[in-house]
């Protein structure tokens, strides 16, 4: 079967139903991928066509093939202790403001968290900091990390990572202490993956099962989404932060122009954002 190229009219179609499905917005210029990730699809759905493999889409009741369709779309992309500066202002600016009040939980939301990373990197820091500082952060802390993907979500759930997801960002140091070697894979100690929790969740739906937080991370997911679903997302979050919690966004994303949540705090390492104590929703 030779690869089809879909032609723009159900271009459309499908781009519609990408972006009512996650928000995902994509341009016209990237006919060409998606077509080529659809084509990888029908064959491994044994559809004969890109068009007939979309006619049951559009039916509904095909649950696996609409999680495949997203999860061939979404750009799932990572690494450890991604950027650096964010977990340099959790270690050097948040957990010490934290420690000091005392909180009984602190909950940290790592929303859109792909396969983890994100979320065993902050734990990785409350860790450290803990030893650094003995007694001073005693909380109940629970990291919580969400995805539209299950893909993703069963690598984060499983915390087993191979050669080539362990050296994008973890030092050998880390690795050494926070993991264990099985076979040629590398696991996550106990100690690091008792905190964190995943569960599946698309952005657009609603956030109220998962209780409030002191922080959101929600990094490099915004950027696919149109301004209007920003600014939903985004009043959104700030519904389920407790008063005076920090999101911390990817280093190309800001709430300026979509939200008046937040405002913006700007440390030696970077900018995060606080919600505002007169915001209300
Ligand atoms: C580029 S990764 C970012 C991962 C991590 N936050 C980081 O910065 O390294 C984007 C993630 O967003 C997820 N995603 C895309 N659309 C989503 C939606 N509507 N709801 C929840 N997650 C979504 C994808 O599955 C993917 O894992």
């Amino acid at each position: 079967m030779t690869d089809e190229i879909l032609p723009t009219a159900q271009y459309d179609v499908f781009r519609h139903f990408l972006e009512e499905a996650c928000g995902i917005v994509l341009g016209e210029n990237k006919h060409y991928l998606v077509t080529s990730r659809l084509n990888r699809l029908t064959k491994e759905f044994s559809f004969p066509t890109i068009s007939a493999m979309l006619d049951t889409l559009a039916l509904g009741t095909n649950v696996q093939l609409k999680e495949r369709i997203i999860d061939a779309m979404t750009t799932n992309e990572t690494s450890w202790f991604r950027d650096g500066y964010p977990y340099e202002i959790l270690r050097h600016e948040l957990l010490p403001h934290y420690a000091k009040k005392k909180p009984s939980s602190f909950r940290i939301w790592s929303a859109a968290c792909s396969s983890g990373q994100e979320a065993y990197s902050i734990s990785m820091t409350i860790a450290e900091y803990q030893v650094a500082n003995p007694g001073a952060l005693s909380s109940f802390i629970e990291i919580i990390g969400t995805d539209i993907s299950p893909t993703v979500l069963k690598m984060a759930r499983e915390g087993i990572y191979d050669e080539i997801n362990i050296i994008r960002g973890l030092s050998e140091e880390r690795r050494e202490r926070y993991m264990v070697k099985t076979d040629d894979r590398w696991q996550i100690r106990d100690a690091i993956k008792a905190p964190a929790r995943f569960a599946e969740l698309n952005l657009f739906k609603s956030y109220s099962l998962l209780g409030k937080f002191d922080l959101i991370f929600c990094r490099n997911v915004l950027i696919y989404f149109s301004s209007e679903s920003k600014t939903d997302i985004l009043n959104r979050m700030a519904q389920v932060l407790n008063p005076g919690g920090y999101i911390i966004l990817g280093g190309s994303e800001s709430p300026t122009g979509y939200s008046p949540a937040f405002e913006m705090v700007r440390y030696e390492q970077g900018v995060i954002y606080r919600l505002k104590d007169d915001w209300k929703p």
